[in-house]
């Protein structure tokens, strides 16, 4: 999968007109990209940027999110959020728990982030909302799982984003052409464009993020 649906010029000059990453966030980017073969995964400073705004903007109190990885877009996501606000994010390989734990640590969010370790459809079920901002970025299989189990958890006027909804460009090809994780991503976006409880915006930042806002129950 590319980490850019954008020509290397135009990706290079939205990252010049984008504050850059803390110090924690580019080692942080720097080690995921020595240490980890799947590195490409990692939101990485334009999608981790917006993420940060975004959540600045909710100010939530409380955040989910679903795949931590090496837990680059929880310190994002956990820069906005109220004081006494609190992130929780899943993941389901317990490998890369020490490695999130360390960098949550330097980046001074402890006490503000609690990582949980398994499948996440089973953990959305055990962390109470209601949550202000949701985070979907894991299998791509189980977005629409993922969807209806934390819609009823997500705050009237509350925000979920899905990462990778361009899967790649895939999406505009022939469904025959679609990769099985395409074709589920073409469903979670079917499914979004025919939820009349929301209003919903797809940007095309880096391999496409869905915006979702719930507007009723
Ligand atoms: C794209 S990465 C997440 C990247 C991270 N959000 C970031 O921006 O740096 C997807 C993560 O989801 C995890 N994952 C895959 N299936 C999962 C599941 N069923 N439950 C929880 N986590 C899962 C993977 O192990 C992987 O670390």
């Amino acid at each position: 999968m590319t980490t850019s649906l954008l020509s290397r010029q135009i990706e290079d000059y939205t990252e010049r007109y984008t504050t850059p990453p803390s110090i924690v966030l580019a080692e942080l980017n720097r080690q995921t990209n020595l240490k980890r073969g799947d590195a490409v995964m990692i939101s990485g400073h334009i999608q981790g940027a917006f993420l940060q705004m975004i959540a600045h903007m909710v100010r939530p109190k409380q955040v989910l999110e679903i795949g931590t990885f090496t837990g680059y877009s929880a310190i994002c996501l956990a820069q906005g959020l109220q004081d006494g606000g609190h992130l929780h994010t899943i993941e389901i390989d317990e490998e890369l728990e020490d490695m999130a734990a360390e960098y949550i640590t330097k980046a001074g969010l402890r006490d503000k982030i609690t990582q949980h370790i398994g499948p996440a459809a089973d953990i959305i079920a055990t962390v109470p909302g209601p949550f202000d901002l949701v985070f979907i970025d894991a299998d791509k299989q189980n977005y629409e799982r993922y969807y209806d189990l934390v819609f009823p958890k997500l705050s009237i006027g509350g925000i979920i984003i899905a990462d990778n909804v361009l899967y790649d460009g895939e999406v505009v090809l022939p469904i025959e052409q679609q990769s099985k994780n395409a074709q589920a991503i073409q469903g979670f976006n079917n499914k979004v464009k025919a939820d009349k409880r929301v209003q919903h915006f797809l940007a095309p930042i880096r391999d496409g993020l869905m915006v979702v806002r719930k507007v009723s129950e």
